[in-house]
């Protein structure tokens, strides 16, 4: 098969005004209720972009892990290369592709660090494998070789033998503040539905886009 015949035609639903929740968090809620109820493989994982120091974006998957109070909140290293752009440009757009569901949701915002106790909560939760990687790897720096992360791996493995692992002080959690969302739903023909809602002093407006 050549890339330029795959082609999909979308039709399993549609999103109108009627239907959709007047706030996007209860819309981003409902469909996302609707990925796990379909089994939608990672429905958490969303594409994250940032902006680098030169204006150029970087994108890479993150997972989500948690909504609260009007909040996305997901995990990282402070010092990684998202980390470093997060604290230059504190602003980041997140994208969710739910295959199964013919759905796109994007949401753009400000980016601000979570409390350090709501970090320390949930790097607690983590299992131990993934809390000695924490400090094990210096994130998006380079290493010499495999061998090199897997000595450092041991080593933090030894350190810590016995004992909680603690969180380090440069991972940690970002909280997304939405300004936008866009839902998106395939339709046939290409004639998809787009609602979109900006965020303004009366709260959040929703208008139409033409797909
Ligand atoms: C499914 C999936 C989930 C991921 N989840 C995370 C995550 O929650 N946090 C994270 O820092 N990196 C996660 N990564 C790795 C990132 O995509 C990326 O490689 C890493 O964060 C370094 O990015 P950076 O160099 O741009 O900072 C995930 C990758 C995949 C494929």
């Amino acid at each position: 098969m050549k890339i330029d015949e795959l082609r999909n035609e979308y039709k399993k639903a549609r999103l109108d005004e009627a239907s959709a929740a007047a706030s996007p968090f209860v819309q981003f809620r409902t469909w996302f209720d609707e990925a796990l109820a379909a089994e939608v493989r990672e429905p958490n994982a969303m594409t994250l972009a940032t902006v680098r120091e030169d204006g150029r974006p970087a994108a890479r998957i993150v997972l989500l892990k948690g909504m609260e109070d009007e909040r996305f909140l997901f995990y990282t290293n402070y010092d990684s290369e998202k980390g470093q752009e997060l604290s230059r440009t504190p602003y980041a757009a997140m994208v969710f592709f739910w295959e199964p569901l013919e759905r796109q949701v994007r949401i753009e915002g400000e980016v601000l660090r979570v409390d350090a106790r709501v970090s320390d909560a949930y790097f607690e939760t983590r299992p131990r494998q993934s809390q000695l990687g924490a400090w094990a790897s210096a994130q998006s720096s380079m290493v010499d070789s495999r061998d090199e992360l897997e000595r450092r791996f041991a080593e933090v493995t030894r350190r810590f033998d016995g004992a909680p692992v603690p969180r380090p002080a440069n991972w940690g959690g970002y909280a997304v503040v939405p300004s936008m969302f866009e839902f998106w739903q395939g339709r046939p023909g290409r004639l998809h539905d787009r609602l979109r809602y900006v965020r303004t002093s009366r709260g959040f407006e929703r208008e139409r886009l033409c797909p």
